[in-house]
């Protein structure tokens, strides 16, 4: 195969729904991926934060390729040990109390908000529904979850839309606190606004807003689908914040590159869905958690350490390069803006120099595998800052 007729046969068969890059990766290594012509790429995208330890980490392969051999699906009419190990090990890194399986971060979102909205009507009765979200957040593309989502462009095309979202300002309360009426039974957040533009949210607000929800028996959603599973330096983001969400999504990390998502309930949220309640058929194959598992054990103190560590590094590097304005984001989740130049310039020509580098609304969004070596984080931030400085 070679990369022009990959093209013209993506072109032909698959849905014209992505903008691709003028890419065909054949194979990976680390945080190198390979093209058909063997070209090398340094990759500060892990394909979207999901490849947490890189392309087809060897630990990784062995334990899913271990369990494809042994078993590689059942339904979840029966009982399996690698999600039973996963949910433990997930429990015992964040004191959460129980979790449920989906297969994306859209679907552990939309059972999220099924949650808070069945919390709210056994305690409360109906018709106290109503979802608070922030503008310019992002939480997937279901009917619910593109509902949520704070972005006028998702709200197009698709009507009706689902019922009960409202929207409030990031960092100002003076919006939020008369949006929180009493038929909002629950708050969903991304603690650093990933697609929305690597939009950290300050503390003091987050946890004031915690307060307001606890006061009000409102639930708080944080949606750590793109900043969980080691990407900020804790194991979830909201580690950081002082703050004790009742509901925790997950989803891209935590498969390490085979789909997955997760719910984390808090013990006030613990036993809402009950039988019947909520599934999936694939939600806890046996396969990709075994790959989870393996990636939530790496995770350990000194592994996020390290994060915290290449982080303050990749923030060293840009320092002085001329044009970056404004560097955003924690530990290795981190975006900036340039001056004259647009982050989608700025991407091109990365990728032309060897660099995948992503977009984020108008700033460059670095995501990089979480294990990447000092060497390939040094390739890869010598390739940006030579596009940096290139006017
Ligand atoms: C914060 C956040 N939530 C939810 C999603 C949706 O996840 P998925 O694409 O796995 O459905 C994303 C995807 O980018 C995300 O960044």
């Amino acid at each position: 195969m070679d990369c022009q007729t990959l093209k013209e046969l993506d072109a032909r068969y698959i849905a014209g729904t992505y903008k691709r890059s003028d890419l065909c990766l054949e194979r990976g290594e680390g945080a190198t991926g390979y093209t058909f012509e063997g070209r090398e790429v340094i990759d500060f995208s892990s394909g979207i934060g999901v490849n947490s330890l890189g392309y087809s980490e060897p630990g990784w392969v062995a334990a899913i390729t271990r369990q494809a051999v042994k078993l590689q699906h059942t339904s979840n009419l029966y009982y399996t040990q690698p999600a039973v190990e996963l949910a433990e090990l997930l429990i015992e890194k964040t004191g959460m109390s129980k979790v449920f399986f989906a297969n994306s971060g859209a679907e552990a979102n939309e059972g999220a908000i099924k949650t808070a909205r069945k919390y709210s009507s056994d305690k409360y009765g109906e018709g106290r529904h109503g979802i608070l979200s922030l503008l310019h957040s992002f939480h997937g593309r279901t009917m619910a979850t593109i509902t949520a989502t704070g972005q006028e462009q998702y709200h197009k095309h698709f009507h009706p839309f689902a019922q009960g979202f409202v929207y409030g300002e990031a960092g100002n309360m003076e919006d939020i606190k008369p949006k929180l009426t009493k038929n909002i039974c629950a708050v969903l957040i991304e603690l650093i606004q990933g697609e929305g533009g690597v939009n950290t949210l300050d503390k003091a607000f987050v946890q004031e807003l915690a307060a307001i929800c606890l006061k009000k028996d409102i639930l708080l959603i944080v949606d750590e689908v793109q900043t969980g599973i080691g990407r900020t330096g804790t194991f979830f983001a909201y580690q950081q914040y002082g703050i004790q969400p009742d509901l925790v999504t997950s989803a891209k990390g935590l498969g390490g590159g085979l789909p997955i998502g997760a719910i984390l309930f808090s013990e006030k949220t613990a036993e809402v869905l009950g039988f019947g309640d909520h599934g999936t058929t694939f939600g806890g194959n046996p396969v990709v958690c075994a790959g989870g598992a393996y990636i939530v054990k790496t995770m350990d103190e000194e592994f996020l350490s390290q994060v915290t560590a290449k982080g303050h590094r990749i923030r060293e590097a840009l320092k002085g390069v001329p044009g970056i304005k404004e560097v955003s984001g924690l530990g290795m989740m981190l975006g900036f803006l340039h001056e004259t130049r647009t982050a989608s310039e700025i991407a091109e020509a990365c990728l032309k120099e060897g660099l995948i580098v992503l977009t984020a609304k108008d700033k460059v969004r670095l995501l990089p595998p979480l294990n990447i070596t000092g060497n390939e984080l040094e390739k890869g931030l010598f390739i940006l800052k030579k596009v940096l400085i290139q006017q």
